[in-house]
């Protein structure tokens, strides 16, 4: 099993809206991701996760499809698809696609159907119930994007369920037409050459059959959204979705070098569980504990090395510092800490995601109320959850439009696009994407980072995170102060050279016994 390659490949998000305009529409597409790949080549990318391209209304921006067989016009045509496929794998660029089997757009022709009357053979498609005896919604179930998680339809007079925006309903995968059309779309992909998927709100796909109430969270209070005042038992992590996940997984395996990635937001012995369930190499969950973990030495330390011990060296762990529905890790944690995170992320054990623009140390881009886009943001507006400050153009140079198109983009680029981009970043020594160059060219060099086992170190310092990669003979020492004091860290036995700071200023600097970390100073040792 030790040979499977997903577990040594970088995985690098698009966001195919704003990562290149090829037409001149101020909306990124697939060609212009086409004339990006060699960008993505020398940054030392394996392989892409695109989300959705497939035919949709974008009322959340592809996570709503019309058609999951076709491509939207926004982004091109299958032709065009089809040849960036071709042109990724010419140069050994593997691609992932969005995978939406939850919902559908209602204005898929499944759901107009189903929607048409109540004995139409697509009605049980999706989940359809009739309003309780006092005439109000089913039941309790709320929606991700506010307000209940059901809709009347007048028409009919019954409710369906959307645990995401009113134009997102739920399919019914009680339904073995369901499941049987859901696995005729993967192979369609799969052999129009794709090399397998990230499985969307995995976790969600089956409900409760009696559709009982779910229990109020004594845990919660306003600053979270109104859907966390639930505790979601009913609804989210039942028994049959996660043997479901593992027939998902089977379908992938009908073809060679293969991965499935599921998006679940959940703590780590559900993840575990989940390894277990699905119990193949080609399969693995995100984990986002960089992102949902308090940003400290400890915390991030204790999680990190239980979860790699768990998980065990027949699969792989995942490092996750944002995607399209997180603050960029640049805002959350500021430049110095997140330089310090992505120094992680590329050298533990296990596949890092890195989402697009967090290899320039983007930040999120305050939108002007008149310019929001995000469903969850119109629908929520007191709340301040929007998800477009994450989503803005690319930045690759300092022109007008930060060569992310010729026009005005479709969200606002980040007011400082002519410092940050690639252009630039690439010309400065000390730059964030050639922090991340070096450190993937040393993961890709070095066998203890490519397959070496994870070894902890307690440094007995509550600043310090560091741990060994260990492949045969060869060992690279990790160190990480996570605060903004100097420290003074004991190296362990062995002669060490440090190879790479995140300040990117030592090279090749030969230690004694001990080391000096600068403030929020990342090291890599030989
Ligand atoms: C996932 C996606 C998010 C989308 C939602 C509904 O969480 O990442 O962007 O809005 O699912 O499909
Ligand atoms: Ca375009």
């Amino acid at each position: 099993m030790a040979d499977n390659k997903w577990g040594r490949r970088i995985i690098y998000q698009i966001y195919p809206r704003s990562f290149k305009d090829s037409n001149g529409d101020g909306i990124g597409d697939l060609n212009g991701i086409s004339e990006k790949l060699d960008y993505l080549k020398d940054l030392g990318v394996d392989a892409i996760w695109l989300s959705p391209v497939y035919q949709s209304p974008m009322h959340d921006f592809g996570y709503d499809i019309s058609d999951y067989y076709d491509i939207d016009p926004i982004f091109g045509n299958l032709s065009d698809f089809d040849s960036l496929v071709k042109k990724a794998h010419s140069k050994g660029i593997k691609m992932l696609m969005d995978f939406v089997p939850n919902h559908t757009s209602s204005e898929h022709p499944w759901f107009k159907e189903s929607k048409s009357s109540k004995n139409n053979s697509k009605r049980d498609w999706y989940i359809w119930k009739p309003p309780r005896k006092n005439r109000t919604t089913p039941n309790n179930w709320l929606s991700q994007f506010g307000g209940s998680a059901w809709e009347l339809d007048t028409k009919t007079g019954e409710y369906y369920l959307h645990t995401f925006d009113v134009s997102q309903p739920d399919l019914n995968w009680r339904n073995p037409q369901v499941v049987e059309e859901i696995f005729n779309v993967m192979r369609y992909w799969i052999k129009r050459g794709v090399d397998g998927f990230r499985v969307d709100v995995a976790y969600y796909l089956f409900k409760d059959p009696f559709f009982r109430d779910e229990p109020h969270n004594p845990a919660y209070t306003d600053i979270h959204i109104p859907y966390d005042s639930l505790l979601h038992i009913y609804t989210v992590a039942l028994p049959e979705t996660l043997n479901m996940l593992k027939k998902l997984n089977n379908i992938v395996n009908e073809s060679d070098d293969m991965f499935m990635v599921c998006e679940i937001y959940t703590f780590l012995h559900e993840i575990i569980n989940l390894y277990k369930i699905v119990n193949h190499q080609s399969f693995a969950p995100f984990n986002f504990s960089f992102i949902s973990l308090p940003w400290n030495a400890g915390e991030q330390k204790k999680f990190i090395d239980e979860f790699d011990e768990l998980v065990g060296h027949d699969y792989f762990p995942t490092y996750v510092l944002g995607n399209h529905d997180q603050s960029r890790i640049a805002t959350k944690l500021g430049e110095d800490s997140s330089r310090l995170a992505a120094l992680l992320q590329l050298t533990l054990r296990g596949i890092p995601f890195i989402y697009y623009g967090e290899e320039l140390g983007m930040k999120d881009v305050e939108i002007p109320e008149e310019k929001v886009k995000d469903p969850m943001a119109v629908n929520m507006k007191s709340y301040n959850f929007g998800r477009d400050p994450e989503r803005t153009p690319m930045q690759w140079d300092g022109s007008k439009f930060g060569g992310f198109s010729n026009v005005e983009p479709w969200l606002p680029l980040e007011q400082e696009f002519k410092e940050r981009n690639v252009a630039s970043e690439e010309e400065d020594k000390k730059s964030f994407i050639n922090l991340y160059k070096s450190v993937i060219k040393l993961r890709k060099t070095r066998k203890s980072l490519q397959d070496g086992k994870f070894i902890p170190l307690d440094f007995k310092n509550p600043n310090i995170l560091g741990f060994l990669r260990q492949e045969e003979d060869e060992k690279t020492l990790v160190l990480a102060n996570f605060s903004e004091e100097k420290q003074i860290v004991e190296l362990p036995k062995g002669s060490w050279k440090t190879v790479l700071s995140t300040k990117m200023d030592v090279e090749n600097r030969k230690e004694q016994n001990q080391v000096n970390l600068g403030s929020t100073e990342g090291i890599i040792l030989v």
